[in-house]
């Protein structure tokens, strides 16, 4: 038998009313499913911003938003306000943040296989920094500054520093056999940084360690500084050393994750004790975004399976949040009509899709008069939800609302059915 809900996997604003109904952002969540339809995602506004304020607040504004944990012209227009750089890591993510109006120079680019085209647009509009992952990188850029006569970018070198950070093993990126950024151990990322210095068609900034996403453990993070500070004195003379996203969240009950303060606290504490000078900057992507969302779902069909399990389906599923079957995430599930509800049933929620995998969460608690035509809802599920949803199925994406002061407004639509159809030639 599980009790009501934690609340500290809710966002900043909820509220529960007299009628034990949640609310956030003023906006009461069965009212917004009433109006907007579900599947839907909703972010507290006011959380989003919040999150960017600490984050930057601890590293004394050196804070880079990682868009890839979710991002549309509201969000990039919500990071740039806040004082955020944006980290985008394809043309796609690029083409975005331009569009929301963010400059250039804010701009963090990334990717481990930047096509000619993607560095042609950096180089032309000036993105601020270029966070450079392979030989073959630098031998594009070098041609398209030779040829084409562009401006010489800052550049970052990706450094993959030899830990395995805490997590799952989709996620870590700071191993040894990475694809991504020139290694520590084998001398490549030496060589990388003497290059681009000695190259007259970069200007070397720093070097950039994201070693993996959803670490609880900050001795990951210190062990990456430990292993690079022999290698920054080494090479001496680098301005910025990033050391990437990562911090995780707390999705489900009892786990509990560090704030930007404690991650802030032992970063500078451990650059400290290492003699590193460098300043430090910091790309979070899931620790900003996460617990600001919650996604509402209708409860379509109820399966008691006697002596198997009970089946609840609802309108999304794998398609709006794919984290449980590409990483076995765990979510927790509640009504929004009844939070502080106890929740005795046992289920599994399931979307819609052709497929047993379509498991939103595995071993949910429910309220024990949870019905057919019910809002259920699952917090955090602000990074990496609606950023990694699809189609499948032909089911159209949810729509986004940002909610403030008791304001509700679409910052993407739905997707319509005639838009299911747009790319057929
Ligand atoms: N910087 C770089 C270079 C990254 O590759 C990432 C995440 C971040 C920053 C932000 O990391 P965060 O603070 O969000 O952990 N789809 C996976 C997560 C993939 C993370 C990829 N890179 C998931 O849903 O768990």
């Amino acid at each position: 038998m599980a009790g009501a809900l934690p609340r500290h996997l809710l966002p900043l604003t909820a509220q529960v009313g007299a009628d034990g109904r949640l609310s956030v952002g003023g906006c009461d969540l069965v009212a917004l499913a009433e109006e907007h339809g579900t599947p839907l995602f909703v972010y507290d506004e006011t959380h989003l911003r919040e999150r960017c304020r600490e984050a930057n607040a601890a590293f004394g504004g050196r804070a880079t938003y990682a868009s890839k944990a979710f991002l549309c012209r509201a969000m990039a227009s919500l990071v740039h306000e806040e004082g955020l750089g944006i980290d985008v890591s394809t043309g796609g993510e690029l083409h975005v943040a331009l569009r929301a109006g963010v400059p250039a120079a804010r701009l963090v680019m990334h990717g481990n296989n930047k096509s000619v085209d993607e560095l042609r647009r950096a180089l032309e509009i000036g993105v601020g920094r270029i966070v450079v992952d392979s030989d073959h990188e630098l031998d594009r850029i070098e041609r398209l500054v030779a040829d084409e006569g562009l401006a010489p970018p800052r550049v970052l070198v990706r450094v993959t520093p030899g830990v395995e950070a805490h997590t799952h093993e989709y996620v870590m990126t700071g191993q040894d056999d990475s694809k991504f950024g020139f290694g520590l151990a084998s001398g490549a990322a030496t060589a990388a940084v003497r290059r681009a210095r000695a190259s007259a068609a970069v200007e070397l900034v720093g070097v950039h360690a994201h070693i993996g996403s959803n670490i609880f453990l900050l001795s990951g993070f210190t062990k990456a500084l430990e292993k690079l500070a022999p290698f920054l004195a080494e090479e001496g003379d680098l301005d910025e050393l990033s050391i990437g996203g990562g911090l995780g969240v707390a999705y489900v009950e009892g786990e509990e994750t560090p704030t930007f303060a404690e991650w802030a606290g032992v970063l500078h504490q451990a650059a400290r004790d290492l003699g590193i000078t460098t300043e430090l900057h910091v790309e979070p992507g899931r620790s900003i975004a996460a617990a600001a969302a919650i996604t509402l779902y209708s409860v379509g069909t109820i399966k008691d399976l006697p002596g198997i399990r009970t089946y609840v389906s609802v309108d999304g599923g794998m398609s709006d949040n794919p984290r449980p079957v590409l990483y076995g995430s765990g979510y927790e599930a509640f009504l929004p009509r009844a939070v502080e509800a106890t929740r005795p049933r046992a289920a599994t929620i399931v979307g819609k899709h052709c497929e047993s995998g379509d498991v939103l969460v595995r071993d949910a608690h429910l309220p024990a008069d949870v019905a057919v035509g019910d809002i259920v809802a699952t917090p955090v599920t602000g990074a990496y939800g609606h950023s990694m949803a699809s189609n499948y199925n032909k089911v159209p994406r949810p729509p986004v609302l940002f909610v403030r002061d008791g304001e509700a407004r679409v910052v993407v639509r739905r997707e319509t059915l005639d838009d299911l159809l747009a790319l057929d030639a």
